[in-house]
């Protein structure tokens, strides 16, 4: 059990930023990704709809024998996680929102963070929640940014159009004045540079996929779940076969991968 892959999954390309941590901080895993390409964007879905494709996938990843199975999409995370986990059983699934939340809890000073996510996490407040439970000092201040999945999606990075949406959003009265911003969805790693510019590089932007791998692998670590053997392999489906996809798999793992499309 301990050498098969580690399941993730995504809507789309986001979840690739974790995947990619993943393999950098655990370079002997296999990795078996999903990218459900079809029903993306999921943050302006229904919570009922993104349980349902939450649960579809992972019973994918749970009958490819997956050893563990990541969330890496906060708005599945924010809706759906209980419902995986009572799904799996025994095999150790992980979200992307509780590592943040404990890592910023570790400081306790007076803080006023902001949080930018998809329409599905800010409206769920899972991470308002969550973090005055753990740190009642900290001020938190939400905005849901709708626009910035599907623009990284097409591959609006870096360019005259990405620059204006971010802008837009980052100049909302709600984030005035944070000292934080936490990156509460996992396509936005992608325009953190972006991200950092409009802000000068005066605030700090917490962007969760080292601390995600990091307590993935304390917790495989633990469970004595880690791969004994050197030979990981990367797979790649996804449920509706896109170019952009494609590509950015590429980009973050290897030049010759194949996607496979599955229709669940
Ligand atoms: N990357 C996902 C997230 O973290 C989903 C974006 C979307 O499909 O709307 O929320």
């Amino acid at each position: 059990m301990q050498n098969n892959a580690i399941g993730i999954f995504d809507s789309g390309i986001g979840g690739l930023t974790v995947a990619h941590a993943l393999k950098e901080k655990l370079p002997k895993e296999s990795i078996l990704y999903f990218g459900d390409t079809k029903h993306l964007p999921y943050g302006e879905k229904s919570d009922d709809a993104i349980q349902n494709f939450s649960l579809n996938i992972s019973k994918f990843l749970l009958e490819k024998k997956c050893k563990a199975i990541v969330i890496a999409c906060n708005s599945a995370s924010s809706v759906a996680f209980q419902k995986v986990k009572e799904l799996s059983g025994n095999i150790p699934v992980f979200n992307v929102i509780d590592p943040v939340i404990n890592k910023i809890s570790e400081n306790n000073k007076k803080c006023k963070i902001g949080v930018i996510g998809t329409k599905a996490t800010i409206q769920s407040g899972i991470y308002k929640r969550k973090i005055l439970e753990k740190s009642p000092r900290y001020s938190v201040t939400s905005l849901a940014t709708p626009l910035l999945a599907p623009m990284i999606e097409e591959g609006f990075i870096n360019e005259e159009i990405s620059k204006t949406i971010i802008h837009n959003y980052l100049s909302s009265s709600k984030l005035k004045g944070i000292e934080k911003l936490i990156l509460a969805c996992t396509h936005y790693p992608l325009i953190q540079n972006e991200i950092k510019f409009f802000y000068n590089n005066n605030i700090d932007v917490i962007d969760s996929v080292n601390i995600v791998s990091q307590s993935i692998y304390d917790e495989l670590k633990n469970s004595k779940l880690l791969n004994n053997i050197s030979n990981p392999k990367y797979r790649f489906y996804v449920s509706n076969f896109t170019k952009s996809f494609e590509n950015s798999a590429r980009f973050f793992f290897q030049e010759n991968l194949k996607l496979e499309e599955v229709n669940i």
